[in-house]
């Protein structure tokens, strides 16, 4: 591995590098595992799940966290016509699902199934698997729902939506999601258990509705071992980090790392997985890994910040058009607004690249020391000149452990980092009047908040606005576009909002004060009865 460049003095006090520890947390943590569709598709068996799964236990992965062995499309063998009672695929399974979760379980593993929220499955249509029409949960939730957790003892289940989606099924079934997902969660809870995760595949970022279903939900169309494609998965999960926490996660679907991406690929695909607290399902044969997967696939360290106990997906504090269009994202680790934070340098470009920020930028004040999770034996260094700058090669990222002994207040608060509460990318949000992100070349980070206001729910909101003490602050939201008849309400916590309108913005700032507590905050914007001005940023200070 190419020589750690980040600019540094080693102390003569350096502590040894600290290899982070899986902790206990009081919610779910990404669900970690492995699943059969990258490799095998719809060719499946119960000997090869067996194999996989045996794997997972023997070869340290099941140690670094891996748990689940998900059976995704490939099993269904029909439908009885007389019961209604789903069948399992003859020759593939021929002797049915318990004994394969069985001995799932016997390693001390969990085991996961697949469906659909319709009636027909996406192997079904994409794979001409035709044994598996009519075999989706539609119709028939609490019959297989009891099969699944009760019967056959399954702990996780993805749920697709091929038979949901009038293009993609014989039927022609056009559902709704919401409605459906909400069914699916709901016969889960009846079968008594409340262990039992669900992952939505929708494949676009459904609304926020679905934290309130789900574990977790994918939020792009299916991954391939494509670089352009892990790509684009990021590119599109940059700005959802609101969505992510509490236990729910959005699912950049399962990893390509160990089949053909290059090396420095695959180790952007697994850290930028981990820091935006992704679910981590291995979708490679796991009997034939080489040492440098099996290394990247168990490196604690990264695997650490993936399963920090807060669950935050990082966001972005800087993008640098100038920079290769470079990418930096940070999270708190362990604790809200601490001294501890993880940073990844990201370059998506096609050529090496100098990424840097002050740790300013990264509210990381006094003495601040930075660990490079890809050196194995990497030990702490303080940042010299307070700038954490380090070469990256083309499509690669370095990630960083920071440990400050101060935490700098945070200034700014960009649109794209708020929570949107309409926000959803299902659906033309023109036609259906919800909020969201769009690049502007002239903003701060390059996007915006757009498309709020015209009902209550059609809001903004800062969730973690962090505050030193009690007190009034000084605020400045820039607003990207302020047009006549439209209005700018701002409250905060649970207060009566504050009005502005187009003529009181000057050059689209709006300045006011806010009184805040110690500790988080909750800043909204907002107008129930008409439109928003597009949102840059909010500027805070004490
Ligand atoms: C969809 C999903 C994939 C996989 C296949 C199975 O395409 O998005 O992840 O489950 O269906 O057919």
């Amino acid at each position: 591995m190419k020589r750690n460049l980040l600019k540094y003095i080693v102390s003569a006090s350096i502590t040894a590098a600290t290899v982070c520890s899986l902790a206990q947390s009081p919610i779910e943590l990404p669900t970690m595992g492995w699943s059969s569709w990258n490799t095998y598709r719809v060719d499946i068996s119960d000997s090869l799940i067996i194999r996989q799964a045996d794997a997972m236990a023997n070869l340290g992965l099941k140690e670094a966290g891996y748990t689940y062995i998900n059976i995704d499309d490939g099993y269904f063998g029909g439908r009885d016509t007389l019961t209604g009672r789903l069948k399992i695929h003859p020759t593939r399974f021929p002797g049915g699902l318990k004994t394969v979760v069985d001995h799932i379980h016997s390693l001390g593993l969990k085991a996961g199934i697949y469906s659909d929220a319709g009636a027909n499955t996406c192997g079904s249509w994409y794979d001409k698997d035709s044994i598996a029409v009519g075999v989706g949960l539609y119709g028939h939730e609490q019959q297989d729902c009891n099969m699944f957790f009760n019967e056959l003892g399954f702990d996780f289940i993805k749920v697709d939506f091929c038979g949901g989606r009038s293009q993609s099924n014989a039927t022609r079934l056009g559902l709704d999601p919401r409605e459906r997902y909400t069914a699916i969660h709901e016969a889960i809870l009846n079968t008594g258990r409340k262990d039992v995760r669900l992952n939505v595949c929708r494949w676009d970022y459904p609304g926020t509705w679905v934290a309130e279903v789900a574990s977790s939900w994918r939020m792009s169309r299916d991954i391939s071992c494509r670089w352009d494609v892990v790509k684009l998965i990021i590119e599109q999960n940059l700005y959802l980090s609101a969505y992510a926490g509490n236990g729910h996660y959005n699912d950049m679907d399962m990893l390509e790392v160990g089949r053909t991406l290059t090396a420095e690929e695959d180790r952007t695909h697994f850290a930028i997985w981990c820091m935006m607290a992704s679910p981590l399902l291995i979708g490679c044969d796991m009997t034939t890994l080489d040492d440098q997967t099996l290394a990247l696939l168990t490196n604690r360290n990264l695997i650490a910040i993936d399963q920090d106990t807060l669950g935050l997906q990082a966001y972005v504090v800087k993008h640098d058009p100038n920079a290769g269009g470079s990418y930096v994202l940070v999270k708190d680790l362990v604790e809200r607004n601490g001294l501890t934070r993880a940073v990844a340098l990201y370059n998506p470009s096609d050529a090496e690249k100098t990424i840097s920020i002050t740790c300013e930028e990264l509210e990381m004040g006094g003495v601040v020391e930075a660990e490079d999770l890809f050196e194995e034996h990497s030990r702490n260094v303080m940042l010299s000149n307070g700038l954490l700058s380090s070469n990256v090669p083309a499509h690669g990222t370095k990630v960083f452990r920071l440990t400050a002994t101060q935490r700098l207040p945070r200034v700014r608060y960009e649109a794209e980092t708020a929570y949107l509460t309409c926000y959803q990318e299902l659906c033309n949000p023109y036609s259906v009047g919800t909020a969201y992100y769009e690049k502007d070349s002239l903003a701060s980070g390059g996007m915006i908040a757009a498309n709020l206001g015209g009902r209550a729910l059609n809001d903004l909101q800062w969730r973690n606005v962090w505050c030193q003490a009690d007190g009034e602050y000084k605020v400045v939201i820039r607003c990207a576009t302020f047009s006549d008849g439209a209005a700018l309400l701002v409250s905060a916590n649970s207060g009566i909002g504050q009005r502005f309108t187009a003529e009181q913005a000057k050059d689209g700032f709006v300045t006011l004060k806010l009184r805040l507590r110690k500790g988080r905050n909750t800043v909204r914007l907002y107008n129930d009865c008409g439109p928003m001005p597009d949102i840059d940023y909010m500027n805070i200070r004490s």
